[in-house]
């Protein structure tokens, strides 16, 4: 296995010293919007590299109780348990995303994991979202749609490189520019939904 010099120690200082700039505060308005329109409330998701998670704490007020945040960063998941400590510990995991094997889930929620992780890995990424799926599952979330002048964390990328990488192991549903972006991103993002194949 590639590695990447990106590890669980380099992000958790990252909370330690709260030099979280992708952290936006609060639930990402195109994954709230699309689970507003979900009515199976039982519906199994994870956020995978979820941080602090906004969104897991959104979908779980709302009564989507299935909800599983994963990161390898401790001080993420203690920033959560601060704010959450009614949230059930088993949907809290501590772990290497590409070494995690579990139950399979309905959803996946990306939000700014993939360009966190070295691109040398994004194979991986989907071969591994791929199976942490149930037949008919969906990875759900945002992409950049841009290169980034420095060099990564994030790493950026265009429809046109990732089109041919997911629809070996996706369908591809919808993979277009984001029209309810906040405002920071407006112009810069993708909203994806993908079907497993
Ligand atoms: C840029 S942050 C995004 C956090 C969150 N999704 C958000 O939007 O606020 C990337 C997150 O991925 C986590 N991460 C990176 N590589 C990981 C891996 N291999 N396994 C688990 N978590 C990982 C980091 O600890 C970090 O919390």
């Amino acid at each position: 296995m590639h590695k990447s010099k990106f590890d669980a120690a380099y992000w958790d200082d990252r909370y330690k010293n709260q030099q979280t700039g992708w952290d936006i505060g609060y639930p990402s308005t195109p994954i709230v919007t699309f689970f507003n329109g979900i009515a199976n409330k039982e519906a199994s998701i994870l956020i995978p590299g979820g941080g602090n998670a906004h969104e897991a704490q959104y979908l779980y007020e709302q009564g989507f109780k299935n909800v599983y945040l994963l990161d390898w960063a401790a001080g993420a998941l203690r920033n959560f348990k601060t704010r959450m400590p009614d949230f059930p510990d088993f949907q809290l995991i501590q772990e290497d995303f590409f070494k995690f094997k579990s139950i399979q889930f309905d959803y996946i929620i990306e939000q700014t994991f993939f360009c966190a992780i070295d691109p040398a890995l994004r194979e991986d990424y989907i071969r591994h979202t791929h199976e942490l799926l149930k037949n008919n599952g969906h990875l759900v979330g945002l992409l950049f749609a841009k290169e980034f002048e420095k060099e990564g964390p994030p790493f950026g990328g265009l429809k046109t490189q990732y089109e041919p990488m997911f629809s070996r192991h996706y369908n591809i549903k919808i993979m277009e520019d984001c029209y309810n972006s906040i405002e920071p991103r407006a112009g810069s993002e993708l909203f994806i939904l993908m079907e497993k194949k």
